[in-house]
């Protein structure tokens, strides 16, 4: 009997969805014991997020400092561990991190082949590093990512993403798509679990490759790792700057988020559009290079 542990952390139910297709074909396989367990901050996140509430959690989430979680009722020593995560701030979200810094994290990972299941905006490659950062801390050994990103082009997503995080809204306007992942994408996942089962059933996850090559398990788009790069450096700086203005929630720290808030849609508006366009003159050039990081960020599950 193999063990597979599933576990998630999501708040409006979207990552949920997308690991209930994963994980459907893994409940049917047999001799194979599915646990399947949410991830619970002690303190929950609201969902939708007050603005300043959005904007608090800002340092915590770039600095990896994760928030205490409710212990997961689990056995221990599991063939194959199943993460589900979504990005915030370029970083794998709080109550994930605080999972994974826990010492219930530490007995279930060590020695473990983890998948990782991410469906977020579109700007998750900064937080698969920090990801890797952590599991390597573990002892597990990252063998695939899944990566599903929401529909629409990115300069859409920019505004259907927030918007739902704040309101709760997903619904279409004006010429914006709806937010979220197309529905389309989200019930395909069931092939990585039909992929899973025959893996287990052969005994390839300790094999320490890949089980999900050529699904289309993940997809970099070149154009935005300059801008993740770029922003992730931004934030470091930020984030340092609003955690010395004060604790989460004060005056201090509210005061120097609406400065910031100020700062990036200035920057949103001035240097993004300058960069893209430089970025477009300069590509013929870079095609080599970006090949290159593009091939990195889609390891281990490379189409
Ligand atoms: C505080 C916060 C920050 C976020 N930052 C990012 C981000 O940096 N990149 C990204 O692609 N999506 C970001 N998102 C969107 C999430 O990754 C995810 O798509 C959204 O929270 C819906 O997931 P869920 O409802 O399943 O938890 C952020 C969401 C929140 C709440």
């Amino acid at each position: 009997m193999k063990k597979v542990l599933i576990l998630y952390y999501s708040q409006s139910g979207q990552l949920e969805s997308v690991m209930d297709q994963i994980v459907a074909p893994l409940f049917l396989c047999d001799e194979v014991q599915c646990d399947y367990h949410k991830i619970e901050p002690e303190i929950p996140y609201p969902y939708p997020w007050p603005f300043y509430t959005f904007f608090n959690v800002f340092p915590e989430a770039v600095y990896l400092d994760g928030c205490p979680v409710k212990p997961i009722a689990t056995e221990e020593n599991y063939d194959l561990i199943i993460l589900g995560y979504t990005s915030w701030f370029l970083s794998p979200s709080i109550p994930v991190t605080g999972f994974l810094q826990s010492n219930q994290a530490k007995r279930l990972f060590k020695n473990t082949p983890v998948i990782t299941v991410i469906a977020c905006r579109d700007m998750w490659l900064m937080a698969q590093e920090k990801m890797k950062g952590l599991l390597s801390d573990l002892g597990a050994q990252l063998i695939d990512n899944v990566v599903l990103t929401d529909q629409g082009k990115s300069l859409y997503t920019f505004i259907t993403t927030p918007r739902w995080m704040l309101t709760g809204k997903k619904d279409s306007f004006w010429f914006f798509p709806p937010a979220g992942v197309l529905q389309k994408e989200i019930a395909s996942s069931s092939r990585f679990g039909e992929r899973l089962c025959k893996a287990l059933h052969n005994d390839e996850e300790r094999s320490n490759i890949s089980l999900l090559r050529n699904l289309g398990a993940v997809n970099v788009n070149g154009k935005l790792i300059a801008t993740e790069h770029i922003a992730h450096r931004s934030f470091l700086i930020w984030s340092k700057l609003i955690k010395k203005a004060g604790p989460q929630n004060s005056r201090g720290r509210n005061v120097v988020i609406t400065i910031y808030v100020i700062f990036l849609l200035t920057l949103i508006l001035t240097v993004v559009p300058l960069n893209m366009l430089i970025r477009k003159l300069l590509s013929p050039l870079r095609k080599k290079s970006l090949a290159k990081a593009i091939h990195y960020y889609e390891q281990p599950s490379r189409k």
